[in-house]
């Protein structure tokens, strides 16, 4: 039988989730608060109204679904961007038309995962798919690894690389690149590059920076399957997450080990939470399946 597990980020000096219910999340990222919508809340709040009114910002939807664009309303003016320090790296928050900050704490739960790995081996290659401002991928070049980050976004890439200089990281081996992923792979299997290490973090629905269109339901298996190929001769592991209402962990662990049939190795898969300070109460924050190959440990 499958075991799904429940993975929480180590707690972060500067971010906090405070509060969650009717629909939303009250969160601290620094020394502002805002509040956000969130589908999977809705339970009611623990702290009372007057908290949650206090907040610095709050996003709201103009109309529509999830990823609709919306409206900060501001309490108190906020600067355009501000720095955040968790793990060795230093980024920017930033309060965008569509309710991200720049930031998903909850991958952080993985890094402990993507530390084991990188030091498994010297200089290991690192390819970060849907890298988005960077992180994951200036986590793990920070880690040592050399490091292909591809997002279809030119800004969030500008972001990634003001990230990287705030971090301290220019020295670090990235590649940074402004492409579709689809194309991107499909031209990196016909040059033969191979990676050691894959993460990917697709969105529901999403565009290339030509229009091309990405859509997880339909997509997914196929992606995985060209970064199975992509994967190099002695591979350490491929992290693949996502933030999909409609989804189970358990898709993506199929979805993985159907592409993945006939390797060695561990597939572990869930949801990534995040842990409300102090109530403890757990926010499903996206799903995750990872398989580690169980490469042996480099020795010379
Ligand atoms: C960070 S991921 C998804 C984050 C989070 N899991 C969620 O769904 O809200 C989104 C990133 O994928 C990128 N993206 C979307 N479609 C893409 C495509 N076809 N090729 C490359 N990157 C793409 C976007 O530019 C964005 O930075």
């Amino acid at each position: 039988m499958v075991a799904l597990h429940l993975l929480a980020p180590p707690p972060w000096p500067e971010y906090a989730l405070l509060d969650t219910g009717n629909g939303a999340k009250l969160e601290r990222f620094g020394p502002y608060t805002l509040v956000r919508p969130e589908t999977q809340a809705i339970w009611r709040p623990t702290l009372p109204e007057q908290v949650w009114q206090q907040a610095d910002a709050v996003f709201t939807k103009t109309k529509g679904g999830e990823e609709s664009p919306g409206q900060w309303f501001q309490r108190r003016p906020l600067p355009d961007q501000w720095p955040l320090h968790a793990n060795n790296l230093t980024f920017w928050v930033r309060l965008t038309p569509f309710r991200h900050t720049g930031v998903f704490p909850e991958h952080s739960a993985h890094w402990a995962w993507l530390e084991r790995h990188i030091a498994s081996r010297p200089a290991p290659t690192a390819l970060v798919l849907f890298g988005y401002t960077g992180l994951s991928s200036l986590f793990a070049a920070e880690r040592g690894a050399h490091v292909t980050h591809v997002d279809a976004s030119k800004p969030a890439l500008r972001w990634a690389q003001e990230n990287q200089h705030l971090s301290g990281l220019d020295a670090r081996p990235i590649r940074w690149l402004v492409d579709d992923v689809g194309k991107f792979i499909a031209r990196e299997l016909r040059r033969g590059r191979r990676y050691d290490l894959i993460l990917l973090d697709p969105p529901v629905f999403g565009r290339g920076p030509q229009g091309e269109i990405w859509r997880l339901h339909e997509q997914l298996t196929g992606l995985v399957e060209q970064c199975v190929q992509l994967l190099s001769e002695q591979p350490l592991g491929l992290l693949l997450s996502a933030y999909a209402t409609s989804m189970s962990a358990l898709t993506l662990h199929n979805v993985l080990a159907a592409a993945l049939t006939g390797r060695e190795g561990r597939i572990s898969a869930g949801e990534l939470v995040l842990r409300e300070q102090p109530a403890g109460r757990l926010l499903p924050a996206a799903l995750y399946a990872c398989w580690s190959s169980g490469a042996p440990p480099h020795t010379s």
